[in-house]
């Protein structure tokens, strides 16, 4: 998943496709670089590592003009070197591209244009692409890009220039994020509209298999047929103060503390004013289908499987609906057994997981609806989707997640009270309980951060080891396993999470006095089973974190260290007790001296298989 942004105007190119690419970081950060047309030459300058290092490059070689691309890169094809970063050129010099994606071909075309007496510098299947553009290039660019195109199977977001056309801009889109910006005087296009809501907030979303022409004579879409489609203006409501890291030395700090505004933001206008019901008007004409649906199966990536996790304890045990869960890229390919009543739902913060949205395509295809849980609203999976709902986290940058988690499981509590309504299977006394503790959860988040310097204090006492083991029972485990998640992403410490009881079968040989354990001991019909899990760790030497409730005071005597979160009910205190765990994570990163808000090798959304 890497970001590409492009730029043709009065202006000047470079400064706003740097300034564009630094937002989209979060997508990729191996390698970055930037080609800017001038008078009829096309230079590139890359460097491997961040923005921060082409910047230094480019202090020794500025470049002018008024039309450019840019890309920062997350390696698929070649490791992360200076030949293998973006923009890619012909070898004449021609036509220079940047790509997001995966050509899923380009060995064969490769082996083709090798035959034909084209050579490669690098290991991409970018430059196979480019050099295909270069083969049908006779100076019509668009022209050229389709015929490359309808030879290419697989993913792209795609920019391409050409020094013969100083004006004009060519994208495409097959599968990976790609929009437009229309500015006075001047266009934009990007990965993510983040690159350039600072200049524009009119943006068009192509569609998969659209490619845009965008030059003097205004914006032309066609579709890889060539026929001219049409296309929708859309007025973007980010403001771009949100995605400023303010006061906050990370944007993972800055989300975590976002979450009590985002979970309220996600139950507004969701509960009923009697306090008796969830409310879904987008559900509404789904409604008698929901009613008959018999399973459901989730299928999500990383964080979002876990929230698909403790969605599967609450409908089981609250709207008493059979649930699996699925590691998306495993559901896609296990021939999964589904029919017109099974629900699947999946889960995402970017709406564009690939996996995920694939996962979507063979649903569909095997007769099942997607209702889907996504963040990004105008993303891949919320189009792709038979019913969407969101969560309103706002824009999330850090890699790792925390305000969308928090707000997915704020969702599930309320599909959980909607669903078991809707079906009879939840008393309206119980629906209003839950929802009561709902409306609770923003302010009892506000209420950890008070255990803030609590939590920085136990970081730095255990940021030295290299191993942590998580545990919880429940809706406590997919909780360990996301505070597992999100210890080893950031500080690289290898971290697992397991379920308590799984102690005795396995994991209590690792543990010693180098190997801390965290344990999930809030209130809940299992603390007790939870002691006695503690205990067995103790008579092992093993250090102790327990993240407890208040009212547990009996934790004290036997966890090294005790994080309170505010008494609640189990499923609630499932939403809380992540909390702390972002919390630590973060300090023993930063403890560390880790990059949390762009850990190595990972990016915010992976658009690759
Ligand atoms: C979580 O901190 C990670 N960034 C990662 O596991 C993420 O949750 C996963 O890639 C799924 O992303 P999505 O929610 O955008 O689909």
């Amino acid at each position: 998943m890497c970001g590409i942004v492009a730029y043709s105007g009065s202006g000047d190119a470079l400064p706003v496709i740097l300034d564009g690419l630094k937002y989209l970081e979060y997508r990729g950060y191996d390698s970055a670089g930037v080609a800017i047309l001038n008078d009829g030459r096309i230079e590139t300058v890359r460097a491997v590592g961040k923005i921060s290092a082409l910047e230094q490059k480019l202090k020794k070689q500025t470049l002018k003009g008024r039309l450019g691309i840019g890309h920062t890169r997350w390696a698929t094809h070649g490791h992360p070197s200076l030949e293998n970063s973006h923009p890619h050129g012909t070898a004449d010099g021609r036509i220079v591209a940047v790509h997001n994606g995966i050509i899923e071909n380009f060995n064969v075309l490769k082996n083709q244009l090798l035959s034909e007496g084209i050579a490669f510098q690098s290991e991409t299947d970018t430059e196979v692409l480019v050099a295909l553009i270069g083969k049908y290039y006779a100076g019509d660019l668009e022209q050229a890009v389709r015929a490359a195109l309808n030879e290419v199977t697989g993913t792209y977001a795609l920019a391409v220039i050409a020094r013969d056309r100083p004006d004009e801009l060519v994208v495409a889109k097959k599968a990976s994020p790609l929009c437009i910006g229309l500015g006075r005087g001047e266009v934009f296009a990007a990965s993510d509209a983040l690159a350039f809501i600072k200049h524009t907030n009119k943006a068009v979303y192509l569609k998969d298999g659209e490619i845009a022409t965008l030059g003097p004579q205004g914006l032309v879409v066609k579709n890889l047929q060539g026929k001219k489609v049409s296309y929708k203006i859309t007025e973007l409501s980010l403001d771009p103060a949100s995605i400023e890291k303010g006061e906050y030395p990370h944007y993972m700090l800055k989300e975590i503390y976002e979450q009590p505004r985002a979970v309220q933001d996600t139950l507004d206008g969701r509960i009923s004013p009697q306090n008796d019901g969830a409310l879904f008007a987008e559900l509404e004409k789904h409604q008698e289908y929901l009613i008959g649906v018999n399973k459901i199966v989730i299928a999500a990536c990383g964080t979002s499987w876990h929230a698909g996790l403790v969605a599967k304890y609450l409908l089981e045990k609250h709207a008493r609906i059979p649930v699996e869960v699925d590691y998306a890229a495993e559901f896609r390919y296990r021939y999964p057994v589904l029919d017109e009543k099974t629900l699947v739902m999946t889960i995402s913060q970017s709406g564009e997981t690939a996996d995920t949205i694939a996962a979507i395509g063979e649903a569909q295809a095997l007769g099942a609806r997607v209702l889907s849980i996504v963040n990004m609203p105008a993303s891949t999976i919320a189009r792709d989707s038979d019913m969407v709902v969101y969560t309103y986290a706002g824009r999330e940058i850090g890699v790792a997640s925390t305000k969308a988690f928090t707000t997915q499981l704020a969702v599930i509590c309320l599909l959980t009270v909607y669903l078991g309504r809707l079906r009879s299977s939840m008393s309206e006394e119980y629906a209003a309980g839950m929802l009561q503790n709902l409306k609770r959860v923003p302010n009892e988040i506000a209420k950890i951060f008070g255990e803030v310097e609590h939590i920085k204090k136990i970081a730095g006492a255990f940021a030295r080891h290299s191993n942590v083991l998580y545990l919880g029972r429940g809706v406590g485990f997919p909780i360990a396993l996301e505070g597992a998640l999100k210890l080893k992403e950031i500080s690289y410490i290898h971290a697992e999470g397991y379920p308590a009881a799984e102690m005795k079968h396995g994991p209590i040989a690792l543990i010693d006095e180098n190997m801390p354990t965290v344990v999930l001991a809030f209130k809940g019909r299992r603390y007790e089973k939870i002691l006695g899990n503690i205990m067995e760790v103790k008579a092992r030497k093993g250090r102790l974190i327990a993240i407890a409730s208040e009212s547990n005071d009996d934790i004290d005597r036997v966890a090294d260290e005790v994080i309170r979160i505010p008494d609640a009910t189990e499923s609630i205190s499932a939403v809380l007790a992540v909390i702390p765990l972002q919390l630590l994570a973060y300090y023993i990163a930063v403890e560390k001296g880790c990059s949390v808000d762009q850990p190595r090798n990972l990016a915010k959304s992976v658009t690759v298989e």
